[in-house]
This record gives C-alpha cells, structure tokens and sequence, in this order.
C-alpha cells in the first residue's frame, strides 16, 4: 500500500527537447512509496523520455529529478551509484546473449556491487527462483522464450535490490500467450510493496495492479487518477478517447 509520507520519486518540471522538438514540457510527479503507476499516451508522446530522465539515461534540459531523496540532476551527484537503486526493464529485454541467464544476473552483483561469486551465484538463484526460472538458469538469452528472456531481464534488476523499478513497454514485444507471465510477475512484485512506474498499454494490469494512471500526451501530463476514474469517468474527452480506445484492444 502507498505511504504518503515517503516520497521515491520526485520529478520537477522537467523539460527536454531534441532539436525543435520540446518532448516534454515542464512534467512533475510525486511517486509514493509502494506506489504503481502507470503511465500511458499515444507515441511518440514522451513516455520512454521521461522513464529515461528519472536515472539520467536522458539528461532533462531543466527540471530535478529526487529518487530516495537524492538529487539526481545534481551534478555533484555520484549517478552511478544512485543508479544502482533504480530497476529498469525495457521492452528488449538487453540481456547478454553471450551469457547464460545466471552469468547475466551474476555480472552486475560482482561488478558493480563487489559481491563475492558465491554470495553472487545465490543472490541470483534466489531471484530467478523468484521469477520461476531458477531451471533455466543454465540457458543462454537465445534458448529463452521472450517471456522468459522478460523474467530474466526483471530477476536482474530485483537482484540489485532497487528501490524503484521503471518499466518501460516489458511486454509490448512478445507474443500475446508469453505476456500473461510477465504481467504476474510484474504484479507479484507490486503486491510485495514495490515502488513501481510501467509504460504499458495493458489496461487489465492497469485496473487490477496499479494504484494510479498518468495519461501523458505530447510532452504533458494531461490527467491522472485512480484507475477506477480514469478507466470509467475521466474527466477530460482527450482522456476518455485514449483510454477508451487502448481498453477495446484488451
Ligand atoms: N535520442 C533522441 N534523439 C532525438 N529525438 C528523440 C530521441 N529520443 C526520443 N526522441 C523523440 O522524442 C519524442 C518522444 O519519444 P519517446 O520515445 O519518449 O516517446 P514514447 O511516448 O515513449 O513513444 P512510444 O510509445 O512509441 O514508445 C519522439 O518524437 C522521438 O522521436
Ligand atoms: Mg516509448
């Protein structure tokens, strides 16, 4: 359950544009603790933008960014390490094809926390166990099915113990019969309290998981609420039209 008096993320008026192009127009958002967020719009809208503007993969033009409490837009900040707290999972999963689904996980524990292989190899057993894959964990990316290549990809970044995890379209490139165990993963993690933001257009994992949606559209938040309201009675048509037209797909 959301606590609101922890704040994960806090966004200010970001803004960033590429050339001409303003891709978002001045966005704040508080994120609480426990929150699931969801946020959806047409594309092309900035959604990807922002995700990558909360750990600094984009650089915003102006604006701050607090994840834990600390500024990220900062430059004193040490991103590197503030990045390690901050999950992220794209829709390609970026999975190591060289690499078994254990050495993958493996990697980041050693080199980037400095754990010991042993406590490493355990640390990520238990993680894929988690996802129910600790039997693939022999398998290369390319003897995964997508939706295990997902599930991997999520083990990995749990396995850093974040604070927050961003989503970013996790199952927009897999067949519709491999989405389902990702989704329950996905809401599995936010049932153990994890702080979540997912670009998805899955609106059955939107109604049942998340505790607010944010309709983003051309660079700007242009409503949010409890899934509820915005599935059923948004306020705006902008809204109703989107959102309607992306809930007849499911
Ligand atoms: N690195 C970049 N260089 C130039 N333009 C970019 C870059 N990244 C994004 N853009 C532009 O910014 C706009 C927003 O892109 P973004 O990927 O954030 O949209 P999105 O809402 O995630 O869309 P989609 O639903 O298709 O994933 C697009 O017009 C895109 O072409
Ligand atoms: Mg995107």
């Amino acid at each position: 359950m959301p606590k609101p008096d922890k704040l994960i993320v806090k966004i200010e008026n970001i803004h960033k544009a590429y050339g001409k192009e303003q891709v978002l127009k001045g966005i704040s958002m508080d994120v609480s603790e426990g929150e699931v967020v969801v946020l959806v719009g047409p594309s092309g809208t900035g959604k990807s933008t922002l995700l990558r503007c909360i750990n600094q993969l984009t650089v915003p033009d102006s604006g701050k960014v607090w994840v834990n409490g600390v500024e990220l837009t900062d430059p004193k900040t040490d991103i590197d390490k503030a990045r390690q707290h901050i999950g992220m999972v794209f829709q390609d999963f970026n999975l190591f094809n060289h690499l078994t689904a254990l050495d993958n996980i493996m990697l980041g524990l050693i080199h980037v926390l400095g754990m010991k292989k042993e406590e490493a190899h355990d640390k990520t057993m238990m993680e894929l166990k988690r996802v129910g894959l600790a039997n693939k964990c022999s398998n290369y990316p390319g003897q995964l099915s997508g939706g295990q290549k997902q599930r991997v990809a999520i083990a990995r970044s749990l396995a850093m113990e974040p604070i927050v995890m961003l989503f970013d379209e996790p199952t927009s490139a897999l067949d519709p019969e491999l989405i389902g165990e990702v989704l329950m993963v996905m809401k599995d993690l936010a049932l153990e309290g994890m702080t979540m933001i997912c670009v998805t257009h899955e609106i059955g994992f939107a109604r049942d998981v998340c505790s607010r949606i944010v309709f983003m559209d051309h660079g700007e938040i242009v409503e949010q609420g409890f899934p509820d309201k915005m599935l059923n009675n948004p306020d705006l048509p902008r809204t109703k039209q989107f959102l309607g037209k992306i809930s007849g797909l499911h």
